[in-house]
C-alpha cells in the first residue's frame, strides 16, 4: 500500500516476475548477432553504488535477478553485487559465454550458490569462432562448461538460433542433455547487430517451421529419457507446442517484466527497442507502475488488435507473434510477425 500526498492509495504494486540487468556493455567477443551491440566500451555504466541501488529496488518487488551483458564477468564488482542481492534474499543467476571463466572464479561462484548459464552457439570451433568473430571461443566455452559442471553451478545452456547453426543447435540439445542440463534457444531477433544481420541470418517461414518441428520432436525424445526441458524462447514455439497438444500460454514478455541496460535505461522487453525510463531519473518502482498502468501493454497482448496473418490466426491467443520482431522489421507493433510460416505463406 502506498501513501500519496496524504491519500491512501489502495494499490499494491504488481510483482515483476524477473528483472534482467545488462551489467555492462563491454565484451571480449563481438558476435555478429549481438542484440546489445556489445564491444570494448561501456560508456556511462552504473557504478557499484548505483547497481546496489538497483538491486535494492529489484528485491522489493521482483523475485529473480538475471545478470547478462556484455560479458558480466568483466565487472570487477560482480561478486560484491551478487552478495548484496543474496543479503536481500534476491536469488540471481547469470549468462556468459564463459571464455574468461576460470576454476578460481567458479569456486567463488559456487561458494555463493550463483548459478551460471553458458551460451554455446554450436558444436564446432568453425561455427562458434565465426559467429563470435573471435578465434578460440568454442574451446574456451567448452572448457567453461566443464569447469562449471565440476563446480556444480551449471544451470543450463543457451544458444542463439540462426540459419548457419540450425543443424548444430539440434545436436546441441543432445549434448546439453548428456551433461544433465536444460536448454533455452533464442531465435535471432532483429536488434543491435542482429538487426544488421537479420535478413542474411534469420531462420524464417518454412525453414523456421521445419526447424521448430524438429526441435519439438527432439525435445520430446530427450524428455522421455531425462525429464529435461528444452524450449525455444519465441511465441511461435508456443503455437507449435499447442498444436502438439501441450498446455501452453503466450510467453511474449513485452511489458510483463523489465530489463535494465548498462547505463540505467529501462526497456520493456529484451528484444524491443522500447525505453520506458532510466533508473537515474526515476525509481524502478515508479517506472514499473507506469508500465503496468499503460494501456499499450494491454492492447499489444489483445489478439483483436493484431493485423494481417496474426490478426486472423486461430492461434493468436497462445502465440500472437513476437511483437518486438514485428515492430523492428515493419515499424508497426501490431503487424503480423514476419518470421512466421503463416505470415510468409499468406504473402
Ligand atoms: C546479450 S547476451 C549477454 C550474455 C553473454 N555475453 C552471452 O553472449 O551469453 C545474452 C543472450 O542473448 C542472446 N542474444 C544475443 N543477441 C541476440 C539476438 N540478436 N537475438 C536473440 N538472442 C540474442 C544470446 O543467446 C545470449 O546468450
Ligand atoms: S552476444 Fe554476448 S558474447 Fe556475443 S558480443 Fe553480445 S554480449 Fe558479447
Ligand atoms: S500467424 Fe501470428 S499468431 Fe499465428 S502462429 Fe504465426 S506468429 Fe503466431
Amino acid at each position: 500500500m502506498d501513501i500519496f500526498l496524504g491519500i491512501v492509495v489502495l494499490q499494491e504494486i504488481k510483482p515483476c516476475p524477473e528483472l534482467i540487468w545488462f551489467a555492462t556493455n563491454e565484451c571480449n567477443l563481438s558476435c555478429i548477432y549481438c542484440c546489445n551491440n556489445s564491444n570494448s566500451e561501456s560508456p556511462n555504466e552504473l557504478s557499484t553504488e548505483e547497481a546496489k541501488g538497483l538491486i535494492r529496488q529489484v528485491a522489493e518487488f521482483s523475485k529473480y535477478f538475471v545478470i547478462i551483458g556484455g560479458e558480466p564477468l568483466l565487472r570487477d564488482d560482480l561478486f560484491e553485487l551478487v552478495d548484496y542481492a543474496h543479503e536481500l534474499s534476491l536469488p540471481c543467476s547469470l549468462i556468459t559465454k564463459g571464455t574468461i571463466l576460470s576454476e578460481e572464479w567458479a569456486e567463488e561462484a559456487a561458494n555463493r550458490d550463483l548459478l551460471v548459464n553458458i551460451a554455446l552457439d554450436g558444436l564446432t570451433p568453425d561455427m562458434c569462432d565465426r559467429l563470435s568473430r573471435t578465434d578460440g571461443t568454442y574451446h574456451k566455452t567448452r572448457k567453461a562448461i566443464d569447469i562449471c559442471l565440476k563446480a556444480g553451478i551449471l544451470q543450463g545452456i543457451t544458444s542463439t538460433l540462426m540459419k548457419p547453426n540450425a543443424k548444430e543447435t539440434l545436436d546441441l540439445m543432445d549434448f546439453a542433455a548428456g551433461l544433465g542440463v536444460e536448454g533455452c534457444w533464442m531465435s535471432l531477433r532483429p536488434l543491435g547487430r542482429g538487426l544488421e544481420t537479420y535478413r542474411e541470418l534469420a531462420l524464417t517461414g518454412p525453414g523456421y517451421e521445419e526447424y521448430l518441428q524438429s526441435f519439438y520432436h527432439r525435445a520430446n525424445e530427450i524428455r522421455k529419457k531425462t525429464e529435461l526441458n528444452f524450449y525455444v524462447y519465441d511465441p511461435i514455439y508456443c503455437r507449435v507446442l499447442h498444436q502438439h497438444g501441450n498446455d501452453t500460454y503466450n510467453i511474449c514478455g513485452l511489458g510483463s517484466y523489465l530489463n535494465v541496460n548498462a547505463n540505467g535505461d529501462v526497456i520493456a522487453c529484451l528484444f524491443a527497442d522500447l525505453k520506458v525510463g532510466n533508473i537515474r531519473e526515476k525509481s524502478l518502482k515508479e517506472i514499473w507502475s507506469e508500465v503496468t498502468a499503460n494501456s499499450f501493454f494491454n492492447e499489444i497482448h489483445d489478439p483483436k488488435n493484431l493485423k494481417g496473418a496474426c490478426g486472423e490466426c486461430t492461434y493468436n491467443l497462445i502465440c500472437g507473434g513476437c511483437r518486438a520482431r514485428a515492430y523492428q522489421l515493419t515499424g508497426d507493433w501490431f503487424a503480423a510477425d514476419p518470421a512466421c510460416y503463416y505470415t510468409t505463406a499468406n504473402g
